[in-house]
C-alpha cells in the first residue's frame, strides 16, 4: 500500500518523458504575466514558512520571478513586501475570522501581487476533525465565507490546495482569479498527482483561469512537464530551504536561475517560442 502522496507524484513526474522537435526550433521566451505583472520566468516560490522569506524573496526578484509566502504575521509580510518582490500572501484557514481579515487588509494596503488561502489545511489529514497549526486553531472555510473574502481582497485571490475541476469551478464562480494545485506535502494521503490533473482542469475551466501548480518541482525539467500539460505557473518550495540557509538570497536566485535554464533548454528542444505555445503532445507516459 502506498498513501505518500509525494511519492506517488514523483514516481508519475519520473514516468513523464519529453520528444524532441529540434529541427528548426526558435529560441525561446519565458516570460510570463501573473495578475497583471510581467515576469522573466514562470518558476515561483511556494508558499514556505518559518524560514528567511526575506532572502527568499531577494532572491526570487533578482531574476524577476514571482513570490508566494506562507503563514507569518503581518511584521513579517511587511519586511517581505519590503524587498520590492511582486509576493502572493497565502493565508492559513483560521478560525478566528479577524486573523484572517487582518492579514488579507496588510497584504492588500501594502502593496502584495494577490493573496490566497490554503483551504485544505483547515483539517486534519488523518481524522475529520480541524486541524491545530503551529498553536492556532483552524476551521475550514464555507464557500460564502470565501466569496467574503475575495471581494473583501479587492486584489487577485487564490485558493491553494484545490485538486479538482470540482474545486478549480468552486474557485472560478466565487471570483477567485486562479487556484493552486497542490496535496501540501502529501496531507492529501493517496493523492492524485497535481500534475496528472491538468489535462482535465484545463478542458474544463479553459485558457485564461491561472492555474499554478505546486509539489516536488526539482528541476526545470519537471516545471517543463507541467507547463507542457496546462500549468500557468509552478511553484517551488523544498528544493530552496538548503540553498537559502547555506547561501541565503544568493542560493534562491541560483535554484531559481539555474531551473529556469533547464526549462528553456527543454523548450528549445521542442521547439516552443513561448510559454503558450509548447504542444502537450511532446510529453509522453513510459508504459
Ligand atoms: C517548511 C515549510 C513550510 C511551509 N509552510 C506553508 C505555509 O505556511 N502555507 C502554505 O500554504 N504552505 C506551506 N508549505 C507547503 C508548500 O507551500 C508546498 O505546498 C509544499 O512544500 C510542496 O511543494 P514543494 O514540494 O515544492 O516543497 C510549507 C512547506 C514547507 C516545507
Amino acid at each position: 500500500m502506498n498513501e505518500d502522496s509525494i511519492k506517488i507524484a514523483r514516481d508519475y513526474m519520473d514516468s513523464l518523458v519529453v520528444e524532441s522537435r529540434i529541427v528548426g526550433a526558435a529560441r525561446p521566451s519565458s516570460k510570463v504575466t501573473l495578475c497583471g505583472i510581467e515576469f522573466d520566468t514562470p518558476i515561483m516560490t511556494a508558499a514556505l514558512s518559518h524560514i528567511d522569506l526575506v532572502g527568499m524573496a531577494q532572491g526570487a526578484a533578482r531574476l524577476n520571478a514571482p513570490v508566494s509566502i506562507g503563514m507569518g504575521d503581518n511584521d513579517e509580510l511587511m519586511r517581505v513586501l519590503g524587498t520590492g518582490a511582486h509576493v502572493m500572501k497565502i493565508i492559513k484557514p483560521y478560525k478566528d475570522k479577524d486573523e484572517i481579515l487582518k492579514r488579507i487588509e496588510c497584504a492588500r494596503d501594502n502593496g502584495a501581487m494577490a493573496v490566497g488561502m490554503d483551504v485544505e489545511h483547515a483539517v486534519n489529514a488523518d481524522d475529520d476533525e480541524d486541524s491545530i497549526v503551529v498553536g492556532k486553531a483552524m476551521k475550514l472555510p464555507t464557500l460564502e465565507e470565501l466569496r467574503e473574502y475575495v471581494e473583501l481582497a479587492k486584489i487577485p485571490f487564490f485558493i491553494k490546495g484545490a485538486m479538482s475541476p470540482h474545486d478549480v469551478r468552486r474557485a472560478a464562480e466565487i471570483g477567485c482569479e486562479g487556484v493552486i494545485l497542490s496535496h501540501h506535502n502529501g496531507l492529501m494521503r493517496c493523492s492524485v498527482p497535481p500534475v496528472m490533473m491538468l489535462g482535465e482542469i484545463r478542458e474544463d475551466i479553459g485558457d485564461d483561469f491561472t492555474v499554478i501548480v505546486d509539489g516536488g518541482m526539482e528541476s526545470g525539467y519537471d516545471a517543463f512537464k507541467a507547463l507542457a500539460l496546462g500549468a500557468s505557473l509552478v511553484t517551488v518550495g523544498k528544493r530552496l530551504i538548503e540553498p537559502l540557509k547555506n547561501e541565503g538570497a544568493d542560493g534562491v536566485y541560483n535554484v531559481l536561475r539555474n531551473m529556469t535554464g533547464e526549462l528553456r533548454a527543454m523548450m528549445l528542444r521542442t521547439d516552443s517560442a513561448d510559454l503558450g505555445s509548447i504542444d502537450p503532445g511532446v510529453i509522453h507516459r513510459l508504459k
